[in-house]
């Protein structure tokens, strides 16, 4: 560490030294200071006197001191390259359990980083968000010291994760129309990062069309959720959904992002969603009720799991997943086309709820009544495309998924269906009336396996996606040994 740092008064060098002269304590915090930073210590002395200049009134050290401080009650993992998490704290009553999950967050030895909202600062303050995250908290997008010495970009891209909690309707609003008027929504604009809201909010507020449309968008983005729960609301006498999920929750959601972020990196993944739609004439058409949204989840949560997805989806209402190839069809031949045109994949996921028939001979012109008599519909196969993927001999992607949608005897029925395909393995549902999975948001998935079923608890077909994902990762990774 030889190199001379020539410290300047209005222009004129004052004064010269070397870090090596610096006392062993300030060389300590200078070296984990500009470790943080990815600096040189030179670098790093030059940004605090350079600081400094442009802001003589700050004590331009206290920026590190706490964080030295923190240093020994870090936790080990944290300091051997625990994953580094943004907290970005929502302006909401929920703010107060936020302290409660950076201290949970620490516990598993995640390195910490906390912005707060101006709104936030009413509940909870940056001194006690700093104090317990071992880092002074990050507040104003304009302020110069941050910006110089953290910057908005770097908040965004230093992390594997950024949590907003409590993540407000605002906070939301502002999230789903790409503001970026402060330093949270900066921050959030700014980032390639995996992000993860857990809303808190008054039932009404959640219930509020806007709000449901901004959360259909944020979703759209590839923005996860934890939450909300139903339960009481700080305003007395009121209840309902909006409650934030418990700080537990919100770590076991982190935790699942975390293992899952880049589980599939490497890998090729296809998928279909959607129904398809097969012409009678130019007007009408048979499809059937799916909604995508299941097809569509899964795409999203292997793109969120780092894979190269390309997603062939029939007519759907549901937004493309973010960063997914779309190839959009409308009948089952074209879907066949577009399913092999995308390989070679790793894995193909068939969940489309492709039309089992189609017209023999579709009209070019619409089809007129004649007197009260009815025409005759001759319908012909469509070509089963998960079971003409899963006997290829050759370029057979190395896992083949099935679903069987079912209204009875729904393990008997995919176990059959699963030797019938080909595939290695189906996901089997109950789609009967009473069930609402058809459109709907939840899913109750037994996973059929040549050599076991395996039934999941009733989820959200977000859930169903990353627990898809997860349970595919793990498979590749026996391969390995
Ligand atoms: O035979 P069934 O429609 O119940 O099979 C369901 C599974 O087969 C789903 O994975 C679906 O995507 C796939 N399938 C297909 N092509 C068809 C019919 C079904 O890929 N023509």
């Amino acid at each position: 560490m030889a190199a001379n740092i020539l410290m300047f008064c209005q222009g004129t060098p004052v004064a010269s030294l070397t870090v090596r002269q610096l006392d062993d304590k300030l060389k300590k915090l200078l070296r984990l200071r500009a470790a943080r930073h990815g600096r040189s210590m030179e670098d790093e002395v030059r940004t605090i006197l350079k600081a400094a200049a442009e802001d003589t009134s700050r004590d331009i050290l206290e920026g590190f001191e706490p964080r030295a401080q923190s240093a020994q009650q870090r936790s080990p993992a944290a300091e051997a390259g625990g994953p580094r998490i943004l907290l970005i704290i929502g302006g909401g009553i929920a703010a107060y359990k936020s302290l409660d999950l950076i201290r949970r967050l620490q516990d598993r030895g995640t390195n910490l980083r906390c912005v707060l909202t101006q709104a936030a600062q009413h509940f909870v303050t940056p001194l006690a968000v700093g104090a317990l995250a071992g880092e002074r908290a990050y507040t104003d997008l304009f302020d110069p010291q941050s910006e110089f010495d953290v910057g908005h970009i770097r908040l965004a891209r230093d992390a594997d994760l950024i949590v907003v909690a409590p993540a407000t309707a605002d906070l939301i609003a502002k999230m789903a129309g790409g503001h970026a008027d402060d330093l949270a929504t900066a921050v959030l604009l700014a980032t390639d990062k995996p992000v993860l809201i857990a809303p808190a909010m008054n039932p009404q507020m959640w219930a509020a069309k806007a709000t449901q449309r901004n959360l259909a968008q944020l979703a759209a983005d590839g923005i996860h959720r934890v939450g909300p729960n139903a339960g009481a609301m700080a305003e007395r006498g009121e209840a309902g959904l909006g409650r934030m999920a418990e700080p537990l929750e919100i770590v076991v959601a982190v935790e699942a992002l975390l293992q899952s972020a880049g589980a599939l990196s490497g890998r090729r993944v296809l998928v279909t969603s959607g129904p398809t739609s097969e012409p009678i004439d130019p007007v009408r058409f048979i499809a059937n009720r799916s909604s995508g949204k299941q097809g569509h989840a899964i795409a999203a949560a292997a793109a969120a799991a780092g894979a190269d997805v390309v997603l062939v989806s029939g007519p759907v209402a549901v937004p493309d997943p973010a960063g997914v190839t779309v190839v959009k069809v409308e009948t089952a031949r074209q879907m066949l086309d577009a399913v092999d045109k995308a390989l070679p994949v790793d894995i193909a996921i068939f969940a489309a709820a492709v039309a089992d028939w189609r017209a023999a001979e579709p009209s070019a012109i619409k089809i007129k009544k004649q007197n009260g008599r009815t025409p005759t519909l001759k319908l012909i196969e469509n070509p089963d495309i998960l079971s003409t993927i899963a006997h290829r001999k050759y370029g057979r992607p190395r896992l083949v998924i099935g679903f069987a949608a079912e209204t009875d005897h729904v393990i008997a029925n995919a176990k059959i269906k699963l030797a019938k395909k080909g595939c290695d393995w189906i996901l089997a549902n109950d789609v009967s009336p009473a069930t609402g999975i058809m459109g709907g948001d939840s899913n109750t998935i037994h996973l059929i396996t040549p050599t076991a079923v395996e039934s999941w608890p009733p989820q959200s077909k977000d859930d169903v996606a990353r627990t898809l994902i997860e349970r595919i990762a793990a498979e590749l990774e026996g391969d390995k040994r």
